[in-house]
């Protein structure tokens, strides 16, 4: 399957995000990664409802939102801005009522993504199926950029790739976060994963422009 990068927001320069919009316009990349934490979910905080309203004013690139909130329902009216292309990603351990709120992402008229911490079995989404248009595998533990690969995510990414198909959804993606560099994203590739959030190891590694790192991150995906 041709792959689509989402580089992740949580890596621009916060100084000059409009001027790194306008690269990864330069770059076509297929979504924006938009990370929002509470600092209880995961312990940390970074881009906000706010940001997004921001970044929905200076460009067309559909949204890509991955909220690492607790009882994110209760924050969803925020997020009335978004359309059709956009991504609405929460986190299975996050609410109790997973179906309702992803029920109530699919209302917004939106597309609707669960994530997957590390820990998290693949077995939770079986239920969960009809509702889904993607699942986030966390390739690290949430909440930091620059960490390191849990190398049995690869094996857990080809696991859910085949629970995918043979159930008959195909057709959902599959979207890999967490030190997604050229050389992971290759063999995540190969197992299956079609969405990759770019930051700091691949779309905003310091040693070529944020377009050329695109440019070969295209090519390793395609
Ligand atoms: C958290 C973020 C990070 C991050 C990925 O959900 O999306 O995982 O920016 O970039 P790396 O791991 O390459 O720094
Ligand atoms: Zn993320």
């Amino acid at each position: 399957m041709e792959g689509k990068i989402a580089p992740s927001l949580m890596c621009v320069d916060l100084l000059n995000v409009e001027r790194d919009i306008k690269l990864l316009e330069e770059a076509k990349v297929d979504y924006l990664h938009i990370d929002v934490m509470d600092n209880h979910f995961v312990p940390n905080v970074t881009l906000s409802f706010d940001f997004i309203k921001s970044i929905k004013k200076v460009t067309d690139i559909p949204v890509d939102i991955h909220l690492m909130i607790d009882n994110p329902e209760e924050s969803f009216h925020y997020l009335e801005d978004l359309t059709a292309e956009d991504f609405v990603c929460i986190h299975y351990e996050s609410t109790t009522h997973t179906h309702r709120a992803l029920g109530m992402i699919k209302n917004m008229g939106v597309k609707v993504g669960l994530a997957l911490n590390p820990g998290t079995p693949i077995g939770v989404i079986e239920d969960l199926l009809p509702d889904l248009d993607m699942v986030l595998v966390m390739t690290v533990n949430p909440g930091f950029a620059g960490q390191k690969l849990i190398p049995s995510m690869l094996d857990k990414i080809g696991r859910l790739r085949v629970l995918l198909d043979e159930k008959g959804y195909d057709h959902i993606s599959i979207e890999v976060d967490g030190n997604v560099s050229f050389e992971h994203a290759k063999l995540m590739h190969e197992k299956g994963a079609d969405i990759f959030v770019g930051g700091s190891s691949s779309v905003f590694s310091k040693e070529a422009s944020v377009v050329e790192n695109c440019k070969k991150f295209r090519k390793i995906i395609s």
